[in-house]
Formats: C-alpha cells, structure tokens, sequence
C-alpha cells in the first residue's frame, strides 16, 4: 500500500486520523484511542489548539510546574516552567531558596534592539549602489509607515537602515540591514512586513540602475547580540555554607567549575544545556519562541569565535559573584499570550511582565538553574538526586504503597539505586 498521500490538508480531522491509522499502524484501534484520549472534552477549547498548527490530530502534553519564591530586585516571584525533564523545577526551587536569604537576584536590561535584513545581489559598482540607496532611503522608511506608525506611537519602530556591502564575501552580495525597537512584541511579524516592505520599495526604484539589483529574500535575524538581559546574585563567601558545604572551598571549586566551561568546549555545551533547561522551560510557559531563542544564545556563546560559558563567576575581596548575561528576544503581547489559556495564566502568575521584566525572569530561571547544577556536579554529584527519582519511577511502575515506598527509599539512602536491585527489594519485601 502506497504511503504517499495527496490533499491530506483538506481533509477532517477524523479523516486524518483514519488515514494515519490505516497506513502506519495497522488500523490499531488501540492507537487511535491514545491520539483522542489527548483531546480537550471541551470542543471550543479543543478547537484552538487543533487551530494553532497545521494537520493537528491531537495534544501533546508537557508539565507545566512552578517554582516559588524567586526574590528578582527586590519583588517575590513564582515561575512558572514547561519541561519534561524531573529535578529542573526542583533545583530551580532551590537555588530560588538559596538566593533569597542571600539578597536574591539583581537584574538589568542593558539593550533591547532587533535585528533584520533584506538580502539582495546587485551586479554593478558599489558607489553606485551606494549613492542610489542614500537616494531612496527616506521612501523605503516612508512607504513603511503604514506598518510602522501603531509602534511608533507607542515609542518603537525602525531605529536605523544601512547598506552593508557583503561583496568580499560573496560576489555581489548586498544587505538592507535594519534595526528595530519592538516593545513588549517579540517583534517577528512587525520585523518581517517591515521588511517585505523595504524589498518592495527596493525592487520597485532598481528599474531606475542601470545594472541588475536582485531581492533574495526578507528575514529577522534570530541574532540578537544588543538584544541583552543581565541577571547576577553576589553574597560573603562565608555565607555559601548550606548543609554541610563548606564555603570556601565550595566558591573556589565553584568558580573552577564556570572556568572550566569558559575554555572547553565540549563542557561549555553541557554547561550551557543546563542554563537553557531553565531559559526554554520559561520561555515556552509564556508563549514565546524557545527555537528562536536557543539559536540566538548559542550564536552569542560563539561570538569571540570559540563557543564559551553564558555565565561567569568570580571571588573578589571575599565576595562571590555568579553572572549570566545573555540576549533573549521576548514578547508579551501578540504570538500565544492571549490565544493560549494557559499562557494567558503563566503570565498572570508573573504579574503580566511587559518583555523587559520578563527578559529579566527568564535571565534568572537559567542563572538559577546553573547554579543548581554546578552546586550539585561540585558536591555530591548530580546523580544523587536522578537516582532518587529514578528509585520514585520505579516503585510507581509496581504501584508501591505508601508503607512499601517508606521502606525501601529507607533502604536505598545508603545502597546504590539501580533497576534490578530496586526490583530485588520489592520482591523480598512482598514475599
Ligand atoms: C542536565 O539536563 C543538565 C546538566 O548536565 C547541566 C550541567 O552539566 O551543568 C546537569
């Protein structure tokens, strides 16, 4: 039986589903009940999500968890997180814990601007490019007004548009490369019809050279380096002490730790996998674009030509300072944040940030998070606490009860947690 299928789109949910049944899983009726079982019971609820993609047959669900008492400048926060991965709130809720006894976190946005190109080949000499542009310039902004006008009533639009020549790099190659202040908006939609606009223009006014001009394509740039948040927590090295830590060599091994990923790479990745276990977890909760984001933070983390830590610490004068600085384009307003219920509640819960405050929560969910790890990876390690919930998996998957879960976590403080020995206890214990 063919696998290929053409006007799929057209057809009804229901439909989709029965082709994909019959084609891929053997008509499984069985399947079929685990992509509806998915489905909202309230149809207008359902129907807004099957709305938000194309050829929707159901729901993936992700937890949505929350970590309290994030002290951010002063103000008491919960954050509200998205992930799939056990320990991320936990060790967030943590290090909020830890901060907030300690000053909390401290925050800035040092920058907000948004980046986008229009990408065009021009086959004759620069100068003339050149002076035709300065030329045209004030219509390209002109003929955008209709678009710009809303956001420059409220204090945004294009900050500036240059010509940048690309030639040494690829023959003929040009760009419109313009700059935008978008607000509370993450700015995509405005950004990009901005742009198409500019190319029009553009295109429009190369009839008047007398050689080629060529639009390639119209796109924001998902790198945005003067885009940039700061969060930091800084305390007395003597105040490091928690649980048996001992401070001082707790900060030295510490600030090793965030050395160590500042000049390898292999343990950067890592490092910086960890910081965006917190940043992706915030920035889906609130509807953002994490794609966007991952790919503009990495970009930055190689922005020296070597790809490094986002975050830094240091012991200066018997003060520990842990930093990250790093750029996140964020929205509150246009995207999910009002179509998605839950997003809609996410962003309540954060007291409706406008894109700065929340660049600032996001910043310090991933310094949070690093924290939590290098504090773990420093001291005990970070398996300590997998196993824990890998022992809580394993007791739930033979349905324990509460008296059985008591006594063999009991057992396992001091034994090693793998699959066989915690099925071994299980069976003696109910034998
Ligand atoms: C696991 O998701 C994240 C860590 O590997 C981060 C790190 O190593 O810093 C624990």
């Amino acid at each position: 039986m063919t696998k290929l299928v053409s006007g799929f789109s057209k057809l009804s949910k229901n439909e989709k589903i029965d082709w994909l049944t019959s084609t891929y899983l053997n008509g499984n009726e069985a399947s079929k009940n685990t992509i509806t079982q998915y489905w909202n019971s309230d149809e207008k609820l359902q129907q807004l999500h099957d709305d938000f993609i194309e050829n929707t047959i159901s729901n993936f669900y992700l937890p949505l968890g929350v970590a309290p008492n994030f002290d951010i400048n002063g103000t008491i926060y919960t954050i509200p997180m998205v992930i799939e991965e056990s320990s991320v709130v936990a060790a967030a809720s943590k290090a909020a814990k830890f901060w907030e006894s300690r000053g909390g976190f401290k925050t800035e946005v040092i920058s907000t601007e948004k980046i986008g190109q229009v990408h065009f080949t021009y086959s004759g000499a620069f100068e003339e490019l050149e002076a035709f542009f300065n030329t045209i310039k004030p219509q390209i902004l002109s003929d955008a007004k209709s678009i710009t006008k809303n956001m420059e009533k409220r204090g945004g639009g294009i900050l500036d548009l240059i010509l940048v020549n690309k030639n040494k790099d690829l023959k003929d190659y040009y760009q419109l490369h313009a700059t935008f202040e978008t607000l509370d908006a993450m700015g995509a939609n405005f950004i990009n019809s901005c742009l198409e606009q500019f190319a029009t223009t553009l295109k429009n006014e190369a009839t008047k050279l007398k050689d080629e001009l060529n639009v390639v394509m119209s796109i924001l740039s998902n790198y945005v380096p003067n885009c940039l948040v700061k969060a930091s927590v800084s305390c007395k090295v003597e105040e490091l002490t928690d649980k048996g830590i001992n401070a001082e060599e707790f900060a030295t091994k510490f600030v090793q730790a965030v050395n160590i990923a500042k000049i390898e790479p292999y343990r950067a990745v890592t490092h910086n996998k960890g910081i965006m276990n917190g940043i992706d977890a915030v920035v889906l909760a609130t509807g953002n674009d994490f794609r966007a984001v991952e790919a503009g933070v990495h970009a930055y983390a190689s922005k020296d030509g070597k790809y490094t830590s986002l975050t830094h610490a240091e012991v200066e004068n018997g003060i520990f300072t842990f930093w990250i600085e790093l750029p996140l384009a964020l929205g509150t307003v246009g995207g999910l944040t009002k179509l998605h219920p839950l997003v809609k509640l996410a962003l309540d819960i954060l007291g409706n940030p406008n894109a700065k405050e929340l660049m600032q929560i996001v910043a310090v969910a991933g310094l949070a998070q690093n924290f939590g790890a290098l504090r773990s990876l420093t001291t005990t390690g970070i398996q300590e606490g997998h196993m824990k919930m890998h022992l809580m998996n394993i007791l739930n998957q033979f349905e324990a009860t509460k008296e059985e879960k008591t006594i063999i976590v009991e057992k396992f403080k001091t034994e090693t947690v793998t699959h066989s020995a915690v099925v071994d206890a299980i069976e003696k214990l109910r034998s």
